[in-house]
């Protein structure tokens, strides 16, 4: 709990620095915090790091999540509550962030 707590407001410090153009509008980001790290980079050895990693691949891999072509239920569940729109801002997002 502690450590979600701190990722949060990580992740507002991250976003108030940035001036976060690509900054989703209804954030869903922080539901990806929660395993992707709030600055994109995950603490967990099974779940890939998203910061900085090519805008149009993210993009893609949730397109194809949410059409079902790429396996996987966690992010499948996530990728159909999304707009391709919401789709585009989080690609760009998460894109922005300086990799590890
Ligand atoms: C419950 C944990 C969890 C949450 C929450 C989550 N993800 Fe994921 N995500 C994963 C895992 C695990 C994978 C690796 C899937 C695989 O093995 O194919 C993944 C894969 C991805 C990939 C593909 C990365 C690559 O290198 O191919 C993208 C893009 C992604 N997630 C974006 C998001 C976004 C955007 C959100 C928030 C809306 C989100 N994820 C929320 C666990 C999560």
């Amino acid at each position: 709990m502690i450590r979600r707590v701190a990722g949060l407001l990580g992740l507002g410090l991250l976003l108030a620095a940035g001036g976060a153009s690509a900054e989703p509008r209804s954030s869903p980001v922080e539901a990806c915090a929660y395993c992707h790290g709030a600055d994109g980079i995950a603490r967990d050895t099974e779940v890939p790091h998203l910061a900085g990693q090519n805008e149009r691949y993210l993009f893609n891999q949730m397109l194809a999540f949410k059409s079902g072509k790429r396996v996987h239920k966690e992010m499948r569940y996530l990728a159909r509550q999304m707009s391709t729109e919401e789709i585009g801002a989080l690609a760009a997002y998460y894109a922005s962030l300086p990799p590890r």
